[in-house]
């Protein structure tokens, strides 16, 4: 990734880049795997908020709430809101908490670009940043948030870690995340939604179906909710814990940063 810097809104030519794979269970960095995935993000920014709202059945609201909730922000807390993309958590979180700064984090300045011409986008502080490098110094934020970002990372404890050093003794990180279809009677449905249906939706309405059969992939390649458990333990977090939504495909998690 280039030189981090705060992002001034100024929106960049897209370069071409060939898909990312999903991020792999190897603990392994793939130097190329970041830039690819933020060259797609900024590749669909103008369609991604609809994508979104379709992909979710019209549940990404509630998702959302919930996931600004499980973030337990105190008031006048400092607040980082990583993979912000085009902002859904970060104006979330300023519709609870006016009282909040907010900084959303994202190294897809495009996707941030959309964010910014939000209602509530000005309130803001838009960083761009790698999340398995950030930009912040120790113990900064009261509570953190990202979503969807695990799934995007070549490296799921070197961004886990960076979260714990950013943290507050006693802030909390709260994540949304996509689940594998679990085992279940419905698992022949999602399945097929997932893989056929998401694609061809996305083929309706975006202009690179590419970019969500990429997606829908690292749905399914993504990691069960109790591995995200034991990963948010293994770096140091406590009380983690995660609910599961729309038959067990989404996941909000939760953990905090031990007092001592
Ligand atoms: C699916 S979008 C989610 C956006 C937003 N959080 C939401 O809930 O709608 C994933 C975002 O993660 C960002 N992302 C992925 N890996 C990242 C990384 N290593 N550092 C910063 N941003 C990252 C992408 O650029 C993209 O904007």
């Amino acid at each position: 990734m280039g030189p981090l810097r705060p992002y001034d809104g100024r929106v960049t030519e897209n370069p071409s880049s060939s898909l990312p794979r999903p991020a792999s269970a190897s603990p392994s960095v793939d130097a190329d795997h970041g830039t690819r995935v933020a060259s797609m993000f900024d590749g669909i920014a103008g369609r991604y908020d609809l994508m979104n709202a379709v992909m979710t059945w019209g549940q990404e609201p509630r998702l959302v709430r919930r996931t600004v909730e499980r973030a337990n922000i105190p008031a006048g807390a400092r607040v980082l809101d990583l993979a912000t993309g085009t902002g859904d958590l970060a104006l979330e979180i300023l519709r609870r908490h006016p009282d909040a700064q907010v900084v959303g984090a994202d190294f897809a300045p495009e996707m941030m670009a959309v964010g910014k011409e939000r209602e509530g986008g000005d309130r803001v502080e838009w960083v761009e940043a790698d999340a398995l490098d950030l930009p912040f110094a120790d113990e900064e934020f009261d509570a953190v948030t990202h979503g969807y970002l695990l799934r995007n990372v070549a490296d799921i404890p070197a961004a886990l870690a960076e979260q714990f050093r950013v943290l507050r003794p006693g802030g909390w990180v709260a994540a949304l995340e996509t689940s594998p279809a679990p085992d279940n009677i419905i698992k022949p449905f999602s399945s097929f939604y997932i893989h056929r249906v998401m694609p061809r939706l996305a083929r309706l309405i975006a202009d690179r179906p590419e970019a969500y059969e990429y997606l829908s992939s690292s749905t399914q390649a993504f990691r069960s909710p109790e591995e995200v458990a034991g990963l948010f333990a293994d770096a140091g977090f406590v009380d983690v814990g995660h609910e599961l939504f729309m038959f067990g495909t989404l996941a909000v998690h939760w953990a905090m940063k031990p007092v001592v």
